[in-house]
C-alpha cells in the first residue's frame, strides 16, 4: 500500500467515524431527577436559574439562551415532539446553559425547584382549556401561581403572553390579587412588548388578526405563599401473613378505588408474573400523575406470607399516592380473610 493510498483510507475512515467526541447529555424527566434537583450538578456551573414553561418550538428558549449566557435556562414540556425538537437544538447550537425536562409543570414546580431560586419565569401562550371539566388543567390557577411565586426570588420576573382574552381576563385577576408580584406595566397587561421575539402561537395569532396581551410582574418582598417542596419519602412495603394463596388471591381480586384527600388511586388488572402477582394502579396526586405497578411476593420461607412493594415497571417514585397505594391494596386482600395479620410495615402516615 503507497502512503498516498494509506492517508486517503486514513482520511475516509475519519469522515465515517460518528461525531461523538461531545457525550451526549442525558435525556431529563422530572420523575428521575433528584427531588430536588441539583441544578448546578446538571449545568455544571452554579448560575441565577430562568423557567419557560410549555416552551413548544423552543423559539423563545433559545432567545433565552442567547439573551443570559450569565443564566441557567430551564424549559418545562410535555409534548415528546417539542422535547426531541429542543434537544436537537441545544446539540447543534452548543448551548451549555440551556437544558429541557419532560415534566408538567406543576410537577417540576412542586418536586424540583426550592423556593426563593428562579430569577425569571416565562409563559407564552398556555392552553387555554375552556370546556368547564377540563378548567383544573389550566396553567393559570390560584394553586400553580402560588407555587411559581414561592419559587421566585425577591426582585424576580414573571412574564406572561395570551392571545385570549377571557384567558388574560381571568389571568389578570389572578395576578392583580397575588399579594407577593407587583405590576411592572401601567395597566394588567400590553398589547405590545419592545424586542420581544416571536414564538409560533404568537405568530398565528397575529396572522390570524388576534390581539396579543402581555404581562410583566416582578417578585415583590411580601412573604410568599407557603409551597413547600415535596422532596423523597422511602419505598413503601408492606409484609403480612394470609390464609390465601397467591390464586386465591388473584381470583378474588376485583378493580376499585382508593382515595385520600386529593390523592386518588384506581387499580386495574392484576396479572400472575414469575415471581409473584402484578397489579396495575393509577395514582393521580395534585403534583404528580403516575401508571405503575404494585408486586406481592411470597416472603421468606413463611407460610403464605407476602410482600406488597413497588415494582420498577415504568419507573415510578414512591409518592404519597403510591404509599396509599400500597396501603389499600393489603386492606383490600385483608377484606377476603379475617385471618390476615400485618408481620411488617413501613408506610408513610
Ligand atoms: C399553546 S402551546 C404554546 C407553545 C409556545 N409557548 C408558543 O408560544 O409557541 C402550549 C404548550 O404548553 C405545553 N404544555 C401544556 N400544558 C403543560 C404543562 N402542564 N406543563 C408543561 N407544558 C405544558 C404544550 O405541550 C404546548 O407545547
Amino acid at each position: 500500500m503507497t502512503s498516498q493510498t494509506g492517508n486517503r483510507l486514513k482520511h475516509s475512515a475519519a469522515k465515517r467515524r460518528p461525531q461523538t467526541n461531545r457525550a451526549e447529555p442525558q435525556k431529563l424527566n422530572a420523575v428521575s431527577l433528584p427531588w430536588p434537583a441539583d441544578w448546578a450538578q446538571i449545568f455544571g456551573a452554579e448560575r441565577p436559574l430562568i423557567l419557560e414553561i410549555g416552551f413548544g418550538t423552543g423559539v423563545f428558549l433559545r432567545h433565552l439562551a442567547q439573551q443570559h449566557p450569565e443564566s441557567n435556562i430551564i424549559g418545562l414540556e410535555i409534548s415528546n415532539q417539542c422535547l426531541l425538537k429542543a434537544e436537537n437544538m441545544i446539540a447543534r447550537e452548543g448551548f451549555n446553559n440551556l437544558r429541557v425536562i419532560h415534566s408538567r409543570a406543576e410537577t417540576a414546580l412542586h418536586h424540583l425547584f426550592e423556593p426563593t431560586t428562579l430569577s425569571q419565569v416565562v409563559i407564552n401562550f398556555p392552553d387555554p382549556w375552556f370546556k368547564r371539566d377540563h378548567v383544573h388543567r389550566r396553567l393559570m390557577q390560584r394553586d400553580t401561581l402560588n407555587a411559581i411565586v414561592s419559587r421566585m426570588r425577591p426582585g424576580a420576573m414573571l412574564y406572561l403572553a395570551t392571545d385570549i382574552l377571557a384567558y388574560a381576563e381571568m389571568a389578570g385577576e389572578l395576578l392583580n390579587t397575588t399579594p407577593g408580584l407587583t405590576n411592572t406595566l401601567p395597566s394588567t397587561w400590553a398589547n405590545t412588548l419592545p424586542d420581544r421575539v416571536i414564538t409560533k402561537y404568537e405568530a398565528k395569532a397575529r396572522s390570524e388578526g388576534r390581539d396579543c396581551m402581555y404581562f410583566a410582574y416582578q417578585r415583590n418582598h411580601q412573604p410568599a405563599p407557603d409551597v413547600p417542596i415535596i422532596g423523597e419519602i422511602a419505598m413503601p412495603h408492606i409484609v403480612f401473613q394470609s390464609p390465601l394463596s397467591q390464586d386465591e388471591i388473584r381470583v378474588g381480586f376485583a378493580p376499585f378505588d382508593a382515595h385520600e384527600g386529593d390523592i386518588y388511586v384506581g387499580f386495574g388488572e392484576v396479572y400472575r408474573g414469575r415471581s409473584g402477582l402484578l397489579f396495575e394502579i393509577h395514582a393521580a396526586e395534585p403534583t404528580i400523575d403516575q401508571h405503575a405497578a404494585l408486586l406481592l411476593t411470597p416472603h421468606g420461607q413463611g407460610q403464605n406470607e407476602y410482600t406488597i412493594q413497588l415494582s420498577t415497571i415504568g419507573h415510578p417514585r414512591p409518592t404519597q399516592g403510591i404509599h396509599l397505594a400500597v396501603n389499600a391494596l393489603h386492606q383490600w386482600i385483608a377484606g377476603l380473610s379475617e385471618n390476615t395479620t400485618v408481620i411488617q410495615r413501613k408506610l408513610a402516615e
